[in-house]
């Protein structure tokens, strides 16, 4: 396995590999597998190779995911794949390092990813960080008296507008994307042969855009299915609006569904709780770079405080690190050699905590934070306390 080779670049013949090993890993044919790959953008693709043979690939998309009301540049990994002949070698493991190692350098502080198999990605550094819930509502549920109040359909003119008030969304939920051109399409465009429809929300006085909803419908036997694959609004009323709006467009329809959490403004704008709600999956985030991450996120501005931390990363030396926060920001640097660390921290401890998805009481459990005393444990519990993290989207 020594020449295992991560390509960043795929010639037309490796490309072609890739699409083989990922159709046969999704279980889907070569033509889906060419089509997906193709709307995500070559560009996107990186493999590895051994002894010139692509055996293995993924999608890399940089972003941001939003934390303390900041974008933190992210790398999104979709499509992690090996071909059926190679697994269990360790080749999934070296590829996920090299990735890794390209968005370290291209100054992504972290990577966020939905995982079919925990041990991999917990082997290089990624921790469950945050959920994703599935809801699925019967329409007879939601009040037929809501009204969508004046509206039109969303164009591709209005992208900016709809951008922006995603923009405000993101930015007070923690582990919202900020999405870009992979993830955008998925929840406004057409996508396996299904149209999203959007529709803007007008306000009553200014008729500016106040919020948006997007579905698409697909048949199921005679009746329809709608999905909500995206929504914003500014306020509560106009939460109860977008419902009006689903309502609006739902006479055929048997079953809402949408990604949501148990603290989804659109889920509590139902009047009754009707809609059931499952998790899906918890999506598992790694801190690339400790440092860029620690500084790019956003903490409550009426925090002051300071605190040193060994951070433990995948083999690597001991990171030790000294973390001033105060007015809503934090500046990281090396702790000074005469100070003890507060507390010991393993990589998936801090992806976890980062989040806000893990206090460090459960750090502890989970043996992913040693040291230290209950002084640091609050300090570190307040720098990243915050409403559950969740994303509306999985890619
Ligand atoms: C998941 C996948 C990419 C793993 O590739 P791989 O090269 O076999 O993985 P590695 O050999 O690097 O595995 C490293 C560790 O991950 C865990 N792991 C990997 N595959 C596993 C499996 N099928 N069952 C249980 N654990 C597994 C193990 O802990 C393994 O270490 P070990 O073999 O020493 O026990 C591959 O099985 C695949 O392509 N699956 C289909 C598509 C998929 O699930 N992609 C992931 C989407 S997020």
């Amino acid at each position: 396995m020594s020449d295992l080779r991560y390509l960043r670049e795929l010639d037309d013949a490796q490309l072609e590999a890739f699409v083989g090993v990922a159709a046969a890993a999704f279980a889907v044919d070569v033509d889906a597998a060419r089509a997906w790959i193709d709307a995500a953008g070559r560009e996107l693709v990186r493999a590895v190779s051994l002894d010139g043979r692509v055996v293995g690939g993924l999608l890399f998309i940089p972003m941001g995911q939003c934390f303390g009301g900041r974008s933190v540049p992210m790398l999104g990994l979709a499509g992690v794949c090996v071909a059926m002949d190679q697994r269990r070698r360790g080749v999934a493991q070296r590829m996920l390092r090299a990735t890794l190692d390209e968005a370290r350098e291209r100054g992504l502080a972290l990577s966020t990813l939905y995982a079919s198999n925990h041990k991999l990605y917990g082997s290089v550094g990624y921790a469950p960080a945050g959920s994703r819930f599935l809801a699925r509502l019967d329409p007879s549920a939601v009040d037929p008296r809501l009204s969508s109040g004046p509206l039109r359909a969303a164009s591709a003119q209005d992208y900016p507008v709809v951008e922006a008030l995603y923009g405000a969304a993101a930015a007070r939920t923690p582990g919202f994307l900020d999405r870009g051109g992979y993830i955008w399409p998925r929840v406004r465009e057409t996508r396996r042969g299904l149209t999203a429809h959007g529709l803007l929300l007008l306000d009553e006085d200014s008729g500016e855009p106040c919020g948006y909803v997007y579905v698409r419908l697909r048949s199921e036997g005679e009746w329809q299915v709608l999905e909500i694959t995206d929504a914003v609004a500014a306020d509560a009323a106009t939460w109860r609006r977008v419902w009006g709006a689903v309502n609006s467009v739902g006479t055929m329809v048997r079953r809402i569904e949408w990604s949501s959490a148990p603290h989804d403004p659109l889920y509590l704008a139902l009047e009754h709780a009707r809609a059931e709600l499952r998790l899906h999956e918890n999506w598992m985030l790694r801190v690339v770079d400790a440092r860029g991450a620690l500084e790019a996120r956003g903490y409550a501005s009426a925090l002051s405080l300071s605190i040193d931390v060994e951070l433990h990363d995948d083999g690597r030396d001991a990171e030790r690190l000294h973390l001033e926060v105060s007015a809503g920001g934090a500046r990281c640097s090396t702790s000074s050699a005469s100070v003890a660390p507060s507390v010991r921290l393993d990589a998936r401890g801090l992806a976890a905590l980062y989040s806000g998805f893990a206090a460090p009481a459960l750090l502890r459990q989970r043996g992913l934070l040693e040291g230290g005393d209950a002084a640091a444990d609050e300090a570190l519990g307040a720098l990243f306390a915050g409403p559950a993290p969740w994303m509306r989207e999985a890619f």
